[in-house]
């Protein structure tokens, strides 16, 4: 496993290997949701290029092999991670983490930050915990206002959110 991943921008040429990561990856979600709510697969070709008309895909690599993928999306005034998927064989060495810390990298400074979970995933929770997130008071209405996503899946889901530091620590020392 590399300790740090390339993280680049994905292309269209990129769909079916995204694909297999996000398919793969979310065979978990038969874990905990009840099997009216699992669908296998997550995602098909066509809803993957629906959302690259809408937000940038992202994919970590671990040397030629796409092993993680994440989406930034901004919608109004707040800016959404979205579609979190590492294969579970690289699952738990940072590659989630450093996906993340790229796309927060590119988000505007105090700038809401908004990723919607289902509320029984407890491996995006403690992550999104773990790198300073909080769960909304308010999830509901936060998925309503900023996402198109099934009834079924809205009611299952949760929201956690953070905002870019205006100044980033590094600036304030100076
Ligand atoms: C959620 C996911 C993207 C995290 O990716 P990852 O590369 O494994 O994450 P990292 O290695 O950066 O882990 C960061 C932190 O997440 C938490 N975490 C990740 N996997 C966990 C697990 N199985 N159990 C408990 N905590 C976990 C831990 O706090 C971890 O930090 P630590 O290893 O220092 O304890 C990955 O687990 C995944 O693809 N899951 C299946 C799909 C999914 O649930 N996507 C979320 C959609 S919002």
């Amino acid at each position: 496993m590399l300790a740090s991943p390339a993280i680049r921008p994905l292309a269209g040429a990129d769909r079916d290997a995204a694909l297999a990561v996000i398919n793969t990856a979310a065979r978990w979600y038969r874990e905990f949701l009840p099997p009216a709510e699992y669908h296998d697969p997550e995602m098909t070709p066509a809803a993957w290029e629906a959302e690259a008309r809408r937000l940038t895909w992202y994919g970590a690599f671990a040397g030629e092999a796409l092993v993680g993928v994440m989406g930034l999306e901004y919608v109004r005034d707040v800016a959404l991670l979205r579609h979190a998927y590492v294969l579970p064989e690289h699952q738990r060495h940072g590659v989630g983490a450093r996906l993340r810390e790229h796309l927060e990298a590119q988000i505007p400074a105090g700038i809401r930050i908004i990723v919607g979970t289902y509320a029984a995933n407890y491996k995006a929770g403690r992550a999104l915990e773990k790198a300073g997130y909080r769960r909304a008071p308010d999830s509901e209405v936060i998925l309503r206002a900023y996402y198109a996503i099934p009834e079924d899946r809205l009611r299952s889901s949760v929201v956690y959110e953070k905002r870019r530091p205006a100044q980033a620590a590094s600036d304030l020392r100076k």
